[in-house]
């Protein structure tokens, strides 16, 4: 393995950074492009002029025809929502006969959005706000092995047979615990058979596909799914999602080692943002809050909630960097901070009357952290035309060293725009190599 020729792509902020953008990007160079974990809780807007493609499961890979796309197998899949994605870029003329689909990736079926929903109304005031995708319920399955996997999915009867092995314990359940009438095994077998005929066939060994194009010097993009704080171990634990969202989890959840990826690039908005529930140190609940939200667009793309916005959050920056390993940094949205007077940057926290610049793993302490800003001057120039540094306002060049330098990691992107063309790539740096500069 050289150095140029695989880098995982993870969040570092709370998931939303515009990873999908950033990879879209990359992928016009990657021979292969591969999710390692999550599910269709993940929405990722790839802007191709007056094209607008929201992928859930799908990497921004399947956009370049001659790109492996692959689901790895850390990922939980929900074969029905799979294929209306399948079918939606069918209908718009994308080729979807490169995406290729882990034997060991786990199912998200219909029961798992029912525990979703009631365990989220039974948590009340305390819920979680997941997306209501069933993440949570299916990872839970496959740590308490009654999960389904996508090697089920290869053979009609082989389904009919796993399904009929778990069905039972999930009615008893539904109808015990959850108040649902539970489902008949023909009903749910008629349900997925279109995905068993569909997806059987995409169904391969990721782990070996993956190993061989890494061998004969392919470029494999990893892409992860929301970001470092929602991470299951290292997040804002319990408001997290339910898998390993940093970029260890490209080697674990693809079947390789942890030396698969030469390079980690985190990708950073220029702002913070949340959706669902738990603490949020830099939030600007008021004007400026609804500013950045209104400015850059911040309604989910999986559910449509509005996004809680704040300011951008070195703390979270630093902390992101050290558990990912980070080796470079992707700025996006930087263009949505045009026309503000001054720009906010949180450096530490005040915390029971002392200073850290420690992320602190209990929620009860996040939530008295105040944080403490450096504050620059604004731009009010348009930067969405910026395709060099050299072309950004000296203002916007300050901020940008700001953060460079109190989290410690180059910045080697800078996204200026939802368009491909609206990228600043930095000259001599490894993304300036990836991308063939
Ligand atoms: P779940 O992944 O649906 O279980 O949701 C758990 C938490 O992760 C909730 O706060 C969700 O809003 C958040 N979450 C899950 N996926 C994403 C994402 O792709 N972007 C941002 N937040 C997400």
């Amino acid at each position: 393995m050289n150095d140029t020729n695989s880098l995982v792509v993870v969040g570092a902020q709370w998931g939303d950074e515009g990873k999908g953008k950033v990879i879209d990007y990359l992928a016009a160079e990657a021979d292969v492009v591969a999710r390692f974990q999550g599910g269709d809780n993940a929405g990722h807007t790839v802007v191709y002029g007056a094209n607008i493609f929201k992928l859930h499961h799908i990497p921004s890979g399947i956009l370049y025809p001659g790109c492996i796309s692959l689901l790895g197998s850390g990922m939980v899949i929900n074969p029905l929502v799979l294929l209306d994605e399948l079918s939606e870029l069918e209908k718009r003329g994308i080729s979807t006969t490169n995406l290729r689909i882990s034997t060991k990736a786990h199912l998200i079926m219909v029961y798992h959005q029912v525990y979703d929903r009631v365990n989220e109304e039974l948590l009340g005031e305390n819920k979680i706000g997941t997306t209501g995708r069933g993440i949570g319920p299916a990872y839970a399955d496959k740590a308490l092995r009654r999960g389904l996997r996508a090697i089920d999915l290869v053979d009609i009867k082989v389904f009919r047979e796993r399904l009929a092995q778990v069905l039972p314990l999930q009615n008893h359940l539904l109808k015990w615990a959850y108040g649902h009438e539970g489902y008949d095994l023909d009903q749910l077998l008629e349900m997925y058979r279109p995905a068993v005929e569909k997806l059987g066939p995409m169904v391969v060994d990721t782990s070996r596909l993956l190993s061989e194009n890494l061998a004969e010097g392919k470029k494999v993009l990893f892409e992860g799914a929301q970001g470092a704080l929602l991470d299951i171990d290292h997040g804002t634990y319990p408001y997290v999602t339910s898998s390993s969202t940093v970029a260890a989890a490209a080697g674990s959840g693809s079947g390789l080692g942890p030396q698969c990826a030469s390079r980690v690039l985190g990708v950073i908005k220029a702002y913070t943002t949340r959706v669902g529930e738990g603490p949020f140190p830099t939030e600007e609940k008021g004007e400026a809050g609804a500013l950045l939200r209104d400015q850059g667009g911040e309604y989910g793309t999986t559910t449509g909630r509005p996004r809680r916005c704040g300011w951008f959050d070195a703390v979270i920056a630093r902390y992101a960097a050290r558990i990912n390993g980070l080796t470079g940094l992707a700025i996006t949205k930087l263009d949505v901070l045009s026309g503000l007077e001054t720009v906010n940057l949180a450096v530490a926290y005040e915390c029971c009357s002392s200073k850290t610049k420690e992320f602190p793993a209990s929620m009860a302490t996040l939530q008295q952290c105040k944080p403490v800003y450096e504050v620059f001057p604004g731009w009010h120039e348009d930067i969405s035309r910026a395709r060099t540094l050299g072309e950004l306002p000296e203002a916007a060049r300050q901020y940008l060293e700001a953060m460079e330098e109190t989290i410690g990691v180059p910045i080697e992107m800078i996204s200026v725009g939802p368009d491909r063309t609206q990228t600043i790539v930095k000259p001599a740096t490894y993304l300036a190599g990836w991308c063939g500069d």
